[in-house]
């Protein structure tokens, strides 16, 4: 009898060990293991491609490194990615190869031919400033941020994003677009012309108006009449449908509100990016991980490509945006954004060093309707997530 009790109370006391959840691991260490990743695939990856000139990386697919030159709208992002983990590291050989790749970038600030130079720019020689205080990289940066001018037009009030397709848009403006904003700022505080922001404080204006639908999802292509300077048309390019709300477009927004605020302390940019953080947070299609579908409208949902990047740059935003608001809603912002992170810090997305090409994270989409870079490591992905790693650090005091 008392053989049989014991027994009963060994086997309850295994099943309730079986059962506990797995101890979660801690956000400093969690953080810190992250970052450590990231730097040897940095570090490897960076090894490899020194020898190659003037070749930066793009994304990985199907077991396939592939590589662009300073053209493709990436270009930046890989030099950012050094920047950061030597931020992280202090380590000598990151700070060399983020010289040596940023400056694979430099010709970019010649560039008048799309809206992109913003994102080439600022994450390479924008963080490269912020680190060294270089003092070849201001004229790299204003001279970009002129180039970039050269797109505004006043009778519309926006930057032209791109020249391409005349016949279906006269002047499209993407969402992504909003990304750029952040060298316009930068040019005005470094040389006291107000011409930068101004373009950028118009830009970011006609967005919310024109972007922006009643339920704060965005559109991904607004092109406008160019003598009206009122929308003639507005779609998708990457999206599911000219209705849907693709998911990077909402993340890039989102992201870019949040600086605007940072920059100017506009209610209106607050607002917006408090708006666009509720509906991202809040969507039924929204997983339970926090790693959107590559569209929050795809219509094989739940079996579509995630999009990590899109999951990654809005944890970067988010985490931004938690310390500009109060209380419950702060909590409620940083919590999401430490979810979407710890998922992408899990074996799931997060690849080992040696594999993934070297690149960091896994299971991103570019662009599903044109079939390229489906459920890949790119690039951006990998900045926006040690971007993130390190503001979550430092929000935290963690040292
Ligand atoms: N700016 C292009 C993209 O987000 O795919």
């Amino acid at each position: 009898m008392k053989i049989k009790f014991l027994t009963a109370v060994f086997a309850l006391i295994l099943l309730a060990g079986c059962t506990q959840k797995p101890k979660e691991e801690q956000l400093p260490e969690m953080i810190d293991r992250a970052l450590n990743v990231s730097v040897q695939h940095a570090l490897k990856m960076a090894e490899k491609l020194a020898v190659q000139d003037s070749v930066l990386p793009r994304s990985f697919a199907n077991g396939e490194l592939v590589l662009s030159d300073s053209r493709w709208w990436c270009s930046g992002f890989f030099p950012g990615v050094l920047w950061y983990t030597y931020e992280y590291s202090n380590d000598a050989k990151l700070l060399e190869y983020a010289k040596l790749f940023t400056a694979r970038v430099e010709r970019e600030k010649y560039t008048t031919d799309n809206h992109d130079v913003g994102f080439m720019l600022y994450c390479s020689f924008g963080n490269g400033l912020r680190l060294t205080g270089d003092t070849l990289y201001p004229e790299v940066l204003l001279t970009g941020a002129k180039s970039l001018s050269t797109r505004y037009k006043p009778q519309v009030g926006l930057i032209k994003s791109w020249d391409s397709n005349p016949d279906k848009w006269q002047y499209p403006v993407i969402i992504d677009n909003m990304m750029n904003l952040e060298l316009m700022i930068w040019a005005t505080k470094t040389s006291s012309d107000s011409t930068f922001s101004e373009i950028a404080f118009s830009h970011a204006d006609k967005t919310i108006e024109n972007h922006y639908r009643p339920d704060n999802s965005c559109w991904h292509v607004v092109s406008y009449d160019t003598i009206t300077g009122v929308p003639h048309v507005k779609q998708t390019h990457q999206g599911f449908s000219d209705e849907s709300a693709w998911s990077r477009g909402q993340a890039w927004g989102l992201y870019g509100y949040v600086m605007m605020y940072r920059e100017t302390g506009s209610a209106s940019y607050f607002e917006q990016a408090q708006k666009v953080a509720q509906f991202l947070m809040n969507h039924p299609n929204m997983p339970a991980d926090g790693i959107p579908y590559w569209d929050f409208n795809a219509p094989g949902i739940p079996n579509e490509p995630r999009d990590a990047s899109a999951a990654a740059i809005m944890a970067s935003a988010l985490i931004e945006l938690s310390g500009f608001t109060q209380g419950d809603e702060s909590k409620q912002i940083l919590a999401f954004a430490e979810k979407q992170l710890r998922t992408l810090s899990s074996p799931q997305y997060l690849a080992n060093p040696g594999e993934n090409g070297d690149f960091i994270l896994m299971h991103s989409t570019g662009s599903k309707p044109h079939n390229s870079e489906v459920d890949v490591a790119l690039t951006y992905a990998d900045y926006y997530f040690v971007e993130a790693l390190l503001r979550l650090k430092k929000l935290q005091g963690i040292k």
